[in-house]
């Protein structure tokens, strides 16, 4: 049996009418920027993740750029980070020319060491942008203490973790501004690129709004240099539909990371999840020696992995000699050990057992 990283095909098919029919809808109403499904979205959003604004945007880049944006981040400016991540994170840092400032992290749960942010803490540092990766949230309540005892503006970059929460706190909406991604195979993903923004502020989602449609509060009166972010309201439609699965799909990511857990060897190491968290598996990620070999063997097996991530941000050639590597050990070292397995809320237990006992035959 061949078994994809994410099943999109069998999501469409137990979608594929109710999407058509929103699709065509949008179709013929030929409201395609800011239409009707778009309103209906953000609050849909706002009800589930119990938030008071969502702003929806074209993809989870531009959602943190946006947010750095309408906080006022300027040139210079430092933002404590993981390295551990997808390109995006950093990215909209350098290209707002502020700093990226990587703290390492915990190995067992790949998410950022929070022992380690206030030695990384300068007079130049105005965010930390913690991530709340492959599904799962970074410790908020050390987070937030340090952010207020520093008087540090907070970020949540919850691309991957879309319902996930922490002792009962809904990711993305616990520091100043949360931004999501609705990137295809994320856990609420539409067919193409969408983000979105949210926060408790009213005044911030205000100013994310103007930030993200041109820096306009009206039709052609600009206040600031803004950049044009909206979500297609196609994307939106599509959204709408998925939306209402989500709380069922995001239960069963949880329950195939623990039969992954229940079918691999216990020798193996499978991620850690933080104390009070409620894990939604955007990945499953082990760690392995010989992680290459191991990929190679399931692909002729007809089982799909993929290396989350290979190179961590200090390291990338984009970033040539800017960071002191030994300062995050543990990421250059999960780097070239871990090995994502298939996942997604359609994945089936008897794929899942047949991925543990090609992993378990491979030890
Ligand atoms: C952690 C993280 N941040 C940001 C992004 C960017 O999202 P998008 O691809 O929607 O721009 C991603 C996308 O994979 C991500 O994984």
């Amino acid at each position: 049996m061949k078994i994809p990283m994410v099943n999109l095909k069998l999501e469409y098919e137990f979608l594929k009418d109710r999407i058509l029919e929103e699709v065509e809808n949008v179709l013929e109403s030929t409201a395609f920027i800011k239409g009707n499904s778009i309103k209906e979205f953000d609050r849909s959003v706002e009800d589930f993740l119990k938030v008071k604004h969502h702003i929806a945007c074209g993809n989870g880049t531009d959602a943190l750029q946006i947010a750095l944006m309408s906080l006022g981040v300027k040139p210079g400016d430092e933002i404590i980070t993981t390295p551990f991540t997808f390109i995006a994170t950093a990215e909209v840092i350098a290209l707002l020319k502020a700093k990226p400032a990587f703290v390492d992290i915990d190995p067992d749960t790949f998410l950022i060491d929070t022992d380690k942010i206030e030695e990384a803490i300068t007079e130049k540092t105005f965010t930390i942008l913690p991530v709340h990766l492959f599904g799962q949230m970074a410790d908020m309540d050390a987070i937030m203490q340090i952010a207020k005892k520093h008087d540090l503006k907070v970020v949540e970059d919850t691309a991957q973790a879309f319902g996930a929460t922490q002792n009962g706190k809904i990711a993305g909406t616990i520091g100043d501004v949360g931004t999501i991604s609705y990137f295809p195979s994320k856990n609420l993903g539409a067919y193409g690129d969408a983000g979105g923004i949210i926060t408790n502020n009213e005044e911030l989602s205000k100013q994310i709004e103007m930030v993200a449609n041109h820096g306009q509060r009206r039709k052609y009166e600009h206040h600031l240099i803004g950049v044009n972010s909206r979500m297609d309201t196609i994307q939106a439609a599509i959204l709408n539909v998925k939306i209402k699965y989500i709380n069922e799909w995001l239960k069963k990511r949880n329950e195939a990371g623990n039969l992954y857990k229940k079918y691999l060897d216990p020798s193996i190491k499978t991620p850690t999840t933080l104390n009070g968290n409620f894990h939604t598996y955007h990945q499953f990620t082990i760690r392995i020696k010989n992680r290459d070999k191991l990929k190679k063997y399931l692909a002729d097996k007809g089982i799909s992995s993929a290396i989350y991530y290979p190179i961590p941000l200090n390291e990338q050639k984009v970033f040539e000699n800017k960071f002191d590597n030994n300062k995050t050990p543990n990421s250059n070292k999960v780097a070239k050990e871990v090995l994502s397995l298939p996942i997604s809320h359609f994945i089936s237990e008897n794929e899942i057992r047949e991925v543990a006992e090609a992993v378990n035959s491979f030890i």
